[in-house]
């Protein structure tokens, strides 16, 4: 009796999550054999899947005729139904052919983190003699051909070559379902271990991988499931071999590691241990044009890549994050039930994670929501500076941003109050705070992202400029004494003008955000559903927000948020403020750059006649680079001579 497998299915917090082993296979492989071997081993049950026909698949075959797969679909609705019931008490082994993927897909639904699949293999030859070798049974060539003919890989199911004896065959599933873990966490680091602990709340069992080094990371992965009961089941190593080996095939591995070169070594690291189908998720910020090559990379290594975004930070990979996996399609259908069940759940329960699209599309999506982010951190730094030079003192400013929280709350607006109030003695910790703000890197990425696809991402480059400008400590020293700042000049603004003007421009944050999607969608054919990742931003991740939730079914309908009717109506709404703040800040000498952008962006982009004629004819009077007219339509370029 495997005690380890007993005590894997009986460890699940949420749901029970007893499991079910579909013993697949064409006919003659012993599927039934080793389906009652294995239920003897484990003390389950064993289900033979052909007791579930129907009378008229029963007539049929009695008949000589092959099912088509409208006789199969009942079928297996009759067994997933049947399994879906047995499972709230206890787990069983089923043996079914389920030569197709759409007939697994029928099997499994609604139970995709309960079910294991174990498929037993032969070459034709070897089968039709097994077959026909037994004295009770005969199979014709062609028939056995047909079901060869439609057996349809299944990727994510332990492969066993019929080959073995089938004791032999039981002991490979008892130790890998017994014994191995069903997803590996590589790299330690604070995203890393929350994210561990996560799975392990949710009942998963997991494999902790950190390096050794010598002196400086030892023994990390052993010493943090000491630390935490709820990992008693993890599995800790700081060898590679050691931990791809505990791990269920195919393979699912979490990378946690810092974005850049490491994941290339960790990759090339990995690579000798991992076999065919295996599955490497990329959950770093890395930068998308990597994880694209790094996708087609693996591909000629037979590994599944994702790349997968995560948002939330340290407390949200340990309570729930926002995830944002692309890549492989195939390799995401094993991990979804993995990433479904760790991550946040939205207000009608379904999991912040969805599939992205192909290539490194996830990370780009999780760079594009840190542009956001950036600008949304932003706003609310300026929105700070107003405040405070209206002589509000830091409890006042935060009690003014705690009263907005009715008509535009954000995770990010409730962190910055609590940061407003936060005192170290008798002091506000932020006046102690060096203002020189820093960043990894994906706000430039997403820049350079908007100038490569022609997109005015104005407001993140803005946010991302007024960081390097906060960089210069030193140089603004300088500035601001030979350049004194002239008195405060005009009167005080009202409240609420300060915060429609901090709610027009994270309107046009976020339509300029979802624009850049948008064009990289187009571009890339990505085809991104911009609904569907507002919906999985409305939680877990750090620009989750009242706006986002209002997003998701304007963006069902528009790519384009200014279109809709009701931001048009809360855009006009709150146009006179943004000018009036806007106006005051430059007279008073407040750096505002992305509330001032978002108005000057505005007043480009509604604009039927703009200036750029100028521009085509100054380009025209140096360069020759030619103009179109507006009173001929035909496209054609033409050229003055200036002079
Ligand atoms: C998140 C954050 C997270 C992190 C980034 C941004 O969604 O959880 O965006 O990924 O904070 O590293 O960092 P910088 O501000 O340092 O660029």
């Amino acid at each position: 009796m495997n005690l380890n497998f007993k005590e894997a299915i009986h460890y699940q917090k949420k749901k029970p999550l007893n499991q079910v082993i579909f013993i697949i296979g064409v006919s003659g492989v012993g599927k039934s054999t080793v389906g009652q071997l294995l239920s003897d081993e484990l003390s389950i049950p064993y289900f033979d899947g052909d007791d579930f026909h129907s009378e008229e698949n029963i007539a049929k075959m009695s008949s000589g005729q092959p099912l088509n797969d409208e006789d199969r679909e009942g079928w297996l609705i009759a067994i997933n139904k049947f399994a879906s019931k047995k499972l709230a008490h206890n787990s069983f082994i089923i043996a079914c052919s389920a030569l197709k993927q759409k007939y697994r897909e029928i099997l499994q639904s609604g139970m995709e983190r309960n079910v294991n699949w174990v498929h037993l293999f032969g070459s034709f030859d070897q089968i039709f003699e097994r077959i026909n070798s037994r004295s009770d049974h005969f199979m014709s060539s062609e028939l056995l051909q047909s079901q060869f003919d439609i057996l349809e890989d299944p990727i994510n199911a332990l492969q066993i070559n019929v080959n073995l004896t089938p004791e032999e065959i039981v002991q490979t599933i008892k130790s890998e379902m017994g014994i191995k873990s069903q997803f590996g966490l590589f790299g330690l680091g604070v995203m890393g271990k929350s994210l561990c602990r996560n799975l392990s709340r949710n009942g998963f069992k997991i494999s902790m991988f950190n390096r050794h080094v010598e002196g400086v990371e030892e023994n990390i992965a052993q010493d943090f499931k000491a630390g935490h009961p709820e990992l008693s089941h993890a599995v800790p190593f700081d060898d590679i071999a050691a931990f791809v080996d505990s791990l269920q095939r195919p393979r699912k591995i979490m990378l946690m590691v810092n974005a850049g070169n490491t994941v290339d070594l960790v990759i090339e690291n990995l690579l000798p241990h991992l076999s065919k189908n295996d599955i490497l998720i990329d959950g770093g910020n890395s930068n998308y044009v990597k994880t694209n090559e790094r996708v087609e990379y693996l591909k000629t290594k037979n590994i599944h890549f994702i790349g997968a975004g995560v948002s939330g930070g340290e407390n949200g990979a340990l309570t729930g994050p926002s995830i944002m996996p692309s890549g492989s399609k195939e390799g995401y259908k094993n991990i979804e039930s993995f990433l479904g069940a760790v991550a946040a759940k939205d207000q009608n329960n379904l999991p912040c994670c969805t599939y992205i699209g192909p290539e490194g599309s996830g990370h780009f999506v999780k760079m594009v929501h840190n542009g956001i982010e950036y600008v949304e951190m932003q706003l609310l730094a300026e929105i700070g500076s107003i405040l405070a030079a209206q002589g509000q003192n830091q409890n006042e400013i935060a009690n003014t941003l705690e009263s907005w929280k009715d008509t535009t709350n954000s995770y990010l607006l409730e962190i910055t109050i609590n940061i407003f109030r936060k005192k170290e003695g008798e002091d506000w910790l932020l006046k102690k705070i060096l203002d020189k703000a820093g960043n990894k890197g994906t706000g430039n990425w997403t820049t350079i992202a908007s100038a490569q696809l022609g997109v005015p991402s104005t407001l993140i480059a803005a946010a991302l400029f007024a960081r390097y400008t906060s960089f210069n400590k030193e140089e603004r020293i300088v500035h601001s004494e030979n350049f004194s700042k002239t008195k405060k000049i005009i009167t005080d603004i009202d409240l609420d003008e300060i915060r429609d003007a901090y709610q027009f421009a994270r309107i046009i944050n976020h339509y300029q955000g979802f624009k850049l999607l948008d064009a990289a969608s187009i571009s890339f054919s990505w085809d991104l559903n911009l609904s569907e990742i507002a919906r999985i931003w409305t939680n877990g991740c750090i620009i989750k927000s009242t706006l986002m939730e209002e997003l998701v079914p304007v963006l069902s309908n528009t790519n384009n948020i200014l279109i809709n009717q009701h931001f048009r109506a809360l855009i006009n709404q709150y146009k006179p403020a943004i000018k009036i703040v806007v106006a005051q800040s430059i007279a008073n000498e407040i750096a505002v750059p992305c509330l001032s952008e978002s108005v000057q962006f505005f007043n480009g982009i509604t604009r039927a006649n703009s200036s750029a004629n100028i521009i085509q004819a100054q380009r025209d009077y140096f360069g020759a680079h030619t103009y179109k007219r507006i009173d001929d339509d035909s496209g054609k370029n033409y050229h003055t001579n200036w002079n």
